[in-house]
């Protein structure tokens, strides 16, 4: 199929539109200006450009556009002939041509061939600048006028005088100038440059230079490309996707170009670059003088960025020559200085054009050059450039020289926090193994060894899948060997491997996965020699004991913990205690005795800490973090899962094992106590095109927030979650609930109810049954259900509503057992399970039409004051409950109280709900108005600023009692007078009394 990009939707340059939008402002106030968009081949100029002219035509400006071709000077005045023609056909501009001759004689019933010998003469050149000005201000007298000149770069010498003219020339004449020029093509010494210096000068003239398109801007465009397919949907899967956004470097033409390679090509043409795009950067690079090509094709096989030394020595070129050829390169914007001692190419995918274009031999011999240059110490030394060296002796068939530099690059990434680069660089090795003489001597391992490092770099890059896999083959390696009998087994380094298996198995939240990793542990144990004490063992008896906690079987887990312990202390493991502990304390929690779990999940992190164990200090955090959440003290659970997510960032393990479980609690502490302007920037920071499980996992956490606020980026991280669901190790039940419950907010009742069902669906394990992830969604389906039942009744179809009821009925029976947790009858449930729990039962109360106050009250006290939305949003309901009673006054108490609460952290859905309940129910409405809709949109720090301006107070003395800088107050000012429509400040003053906003906050909020 043809890709065809449609004219879409202009993506990521809202600022630069802006810029340009304020400048036609300029000109419709009698001002006139230009602006000068500048930017690489393919960056997004026109489609700007293009932009501006809609918008233009449709505020009623007269539109010139007119095009500069790759002519050079042989056709003076093309872009002007280009737009005249263009605009031939309204009457204002036939009128306003038919008296002026010289302009007349550009179109091409006037003779346009002509034109050359004649307007090099002073005075023909006089005369036709002179009616371009005539005309401009002719026409802008009736409406204001947009000249658009686009490829400037292109453009012969009259045009560039003319556009000097102009912009000196044009003052109160509604006429709005738009050049277009590109950056690359602007070499030292082209003709614009001083043009472009010197308009820059000029007052009203504005550079607009655009910059690379933010990757997300890119990926929206190119998505965006694929749907708007008509009939045919191409799916590009998220990594495929990335990887275009990744090469194109934010330029719309080469992505757009990927895309169409990759929706058209096999697979090794989606890997290649695109014949055309090839030809077209490589047309670049032919200009050039022999010399400088040839530095080009050695900075492409040195890499993206080429170090001086390295491609003079590769080019084969002596020194004066060199210097010339690289200067003629970065002249023509080919390459670019980067620091002291390097270059970069201009866009990576010149480099990948010259690369492409190179003689296999070529290239062969330069990768070879290149791997003796790098094998020298002094440079193997610095960070990298083992990883380079690897790749050299790849291309150049170095196999030997492959090996030894992936093993070093291997440690080299890993010493440097980098797991995903480590483990690829040790599974590189692994791979050459067979390949090379004596290996093991080589690494300075055995083979092994290299594969277990090789699967703790992947499990702590996020790809447990990948550890799991490998560590299984190294297993079956070992038992082969074993059996053979002519090697004799390692067994410390068996020890690792099973007891690394196990632990990764445990991390899969499958149920089969803890099955074997009970049965690999309790081997592991078993094979592993207790004498004498080795902190191996101790880890292999520890990692048991965490693997019985799936069976529930405290005693036997006690007992092997606290084996793991003994062991630990004779091997002087402090890390491995703390490990151990970690597991007893988990199992305090589990027995429901959570005073004595955090006491000792808080001595092991202690210890893990001060061991600096990583892995076990963050499942220690985690663990410590959780137990404080469940017991309601977000502050104590947030302090220290935020200090498990800065280790985990720092580190390179934010995807690791409780990795990103940290990240979640640190998210849901701040959920929870209503910190959402910090929640929310945690939440951003949670990746929305995701293309792995445990970044798929970090962007359902940030539903918590997106879906209560209604924040558009939802739609966005459905689409991307929705291919990992079903995926092992998603807790698909968060995604899918808070799916539901955008539903539920958007009135999509039938989706909300489907998503819902889905969620429980997957919570549901058996032969155990329900768990406590299933009160909420079932809350959800519940809160439905109840809606649709007072709705039946209410237009007396009791038949409906029996059903709803029933239907009801069944979703409280999921709730309660949930809440009960077969599966671990010792658990005791939370503040946040007892509130949902609270709240299905009322639901169903509601559903069943006895709407009771007490249940919504009991809900409340539940969750406790630290869950502050799920508070305002109970509120909501007993304030309805209340009403349907007739207790107006409480009713409005507890309507203020949420809405109060709903617009502090700007729960817009909540809010709108409230509004609609206010409406319905007549209650809230005296202040509805107040607190309510009008003020809504400013934030607390903006009430706050608004209450000042209304007592009279000043920038400065605004400033001084909020402690912040004058500055920055007046930007609040500034946007409080945008947000509130206001003309002046005694016009927002005027609306914070009206609005009864003059009182003092009260403390404590
Ligand atoms: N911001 C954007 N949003 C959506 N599509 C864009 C955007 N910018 C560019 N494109 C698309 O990318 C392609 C290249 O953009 P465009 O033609 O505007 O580049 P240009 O800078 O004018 O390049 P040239 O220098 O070659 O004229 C077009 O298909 C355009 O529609
Ligand atoms: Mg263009």
């Amino acid at each position: 199929m043809v890709l065809r990009v449609p004219a879409g939707r202009m993506v990521g340059r809202d600022g630069e539109l802006r810029r340009l939008l304020a400048l036609l402002d300029d000109t419709d106030g009698g001002q006139a200006v230009a602006a000068l968009v500048s930017g690489d081949a393919g960056v997004g100029k026109s489609r700007l450009v293009s932009e501006v002219t809609r918008l233009a035509g449709e505020r009623g400006f007269t539109v010139l556009s007119g095009q500069c071709a790759e002519l050079g000077d042989s056709v003076p005045y093309l872009p002007l002939a280009d737009a005249l023609r263009g605009a031939a056909q309204s009457t204002g501009v036939q009128d306003a041509m038919s008296s002026r001759p010289a302009l007349g004689r550009l179109l091409p019933e006037g003779g346009y061939g002509q034109l050359d010998n004649e307007v090099r003469s002073g005075l023909a050149r006089q005369q036709m600048f002179g009616e371009v000005l005539g005309l401009l201000a002719e026409l802008a007298a009736a409406t204001p006028v947009l000249l658009v000149l686009e490829d400037l770069h292109w453009a012969d010498a009259s045009t560039r005088d003319l556009v000097t003219f102009l912009s000196r020339m044009l003052h109160r004449e509604r006429v709005a100038l738009i050049g277009t020029y590109r950056t690359d093509d602007l070499h030292r010494r082209h003709p614009l440059r001083p043009v472009v210096a010197e308009l820059l000068r000029l007052p009203g003239v504005i550079a607009v230079d655009l910059a690379p398109l933010a990757p997300s801007a890119l990926a929206e465009h190119l998505t965006a490309a694929l749907t708007g397919q008509a009939g045919e949907s191409v799916r590009i899967d998220a990594t495929a996707l990335n990887g275009i956004v990744t090469r194109a470097e934010g330029n719309a033409y080469y992505a757009e170009e990927l895309l169409a390679a990759w929706v058209n090509g096999d697979q090794a043409e989606r890997q290649s670059l695109p014949a055309g795009l090839a030809a077209l950067l490589l047309n670049r690079v032919e200009r050039l003088s022999d010399e400088a090509q040839r530095v080009l094709r050695a900075a492409a096989v040195a890499g993206r960025r080429a170090d001086d030394e390295l491609v003079q020595a590769a080019s084969g070129l002596a020194p004066a020559q060199y210097e010339a050829a690289v200067r003629e390169a970065v002249t023509h914007q080919l390459l670019v200085p980067d620091g002291a001692e390097g270059y970069v190419f201009r866009h990576a995918l010149l480099r990948e054009a010259v690369y492409g274009d190179l003689l296999p031999g070529e290239r062969t011999r330069l990768h070879a050059t290149m791997s003796s240059l790098l094998s020298d110490e002094q440079r193997l030394a610095v960070p990298g450039t083992a990883a380079e060296l690897a790749q050299h002796c790849l291309a150049s068939h170095d196999i030997p020289g492959a090996f030894a530099a992936s093993v070093r690059a291997g440690d080299e990434a890993e010493q440097l926090g980098a797991p995903a680069e480590a483990h690829r660089h040790y599974d590189q090795a692994l791979a050459l193994w067979e390949r090379v003489a004596d290996p093991e001597e080589t690494a300075g391992m055995a083979r092994g060894k290299l594969g277990l490092m090789s699967a703790s770099n992947a499990a702590d890059s996020g790809d447990v899948e990948r550890a799991v896999h490998l560590l299984r083959r190294l297993r079956q390696l070992i038992t082969v060997q074993a059996e053979r009998g002519d090697e004799p087994v390692d067994a410390i380094l068996a020890s690792r491997i099973g007891e690394r298996l196990a632990f990764y198995l445990m991390t899969m939240d499958d149920y089969k996965a803890e099955a074997e990793a009970v049965e690999v542990a309790l081997a592991t144990v078993e094979a592993t020699p207790a004498d004498p004490p080795t902190w191996q063992y101790a880890r292999a008896v520890a990692t048991y004991a965490n693997t019985l906690l799936i069976d529930d079987d405290f005693d036997s887990v006690r007992e092997w913990a606290a084996r793991g312990l003994d062991a630990a202390r004779a091997a002087d493991a402090p890390w491995v205690q703390a490990d151990a502990l970690v597991t007893l304390g988990f199992v305090s929690n589990r027995s429901g005795r959570n005073d004595e779990a955090i006491e000792l999940l808080t001595q092991a992190h202690k210890q893990a800490r001060a061991a600096k164990v990583l892995g076990v200090e963050l499942r220690a955090a985690y663990h410590l973090a959780r137990a404080h959440l469940e017991r309601g003290d977000l502050t104590s659970g947030g302090l220290i899962a935020f200090e498990g997510t800065k280790r985990a960032s720092q580190t390179g393990l934010g995807l690791a094992p409780y990795g990103t479980d940290v990240q979640h609690l640190h998210f849901q502490c701040h959920y929870a106590d209503g910190k959402w302007d910090h929640a929310q920037e945690i939440a951003d920071g949670f990746p929305v095109r995701v293309t792995s499980v445990p970044e798929a996992q970090l962007s359902s956490m940030a539903l918590f927030i997106d879906v209560a606020r209604g924040n558009p980026v939802v739609a966005e991280r459905r689409a991307w979650i929705e291919p990992f669901l079903g995926a092992r190790g998603l807790d698909g039940f968060m995604a899918r609930g808070l799916f539901a419950e955008h539903a539920a907010w958007q009135g999509d009742a039938e989706l909300a109810l489907a998503q819902a069902q889905a969620a429980i669906d997957v919570t549901f394990e058996p032969p155990w049954g329900f768990h406590p992830s299933s009160i909420r969604p079932a809350v959800i389906a519940l809160s439905v259900r109840a809606d649709h039942a007072v709705q039946a009744r209410a237009s007396g179809d009791e038949e409906s509503a029996r059903a709803e009821v029933e239907a009801a009925r069944e979703l409280l029976r999921v709730a309660r057992e949930g809440a009960a947790f077969p599966k671990r009858p010792k658990f005791i449930l939370g503040p946040e399970g007892r509130g949902w729990l609270a709240r299905a039962e009322a639901e169903f109360r509601r559903a069943s039409g006895s709407n009771d106050p007490a249940e919504w009250e009991a809900a409340i006290a539940e969750f406790g004051p630290a869950y502050v939305y799920e508070v305002a949003r109970t509120r909501w309901r007993l304030a309805e409950a209340l009403a349907e009673a007739g207790r107006r006054d409480e009713a409005g108490e507890q309507w203020h109280l949420a809405a109060r609460t709903a617009d502090d952290l700007h729960a817009r859905p909540l809010r709108r709900a409230l509004d609609d309940l206010a409406r319905r129910a007549r209650i809230g409405t005296a202040e509805q108005h107040g607190d309510g809709v009008v003020l809504a949109a400013l934030t607390s720090r903006e009430r706050e600023v608004l209450r000042l301006i209304a007592a009279g107070r000043s920038n400065r003395e605004i400033a001084s009692v909020l402690f912040i800088a004058p500055k920055t107050a007046s930007v609040h000012v500034s946007n409080i007078l945008g947000k509130l429509g206001a003309a002046s400040r005694t016009e927002a003053a005027a609306i914070a009394h009206r609005e009864g906003l003059t009182a003092p906050e009260p403390s404590g909020r």
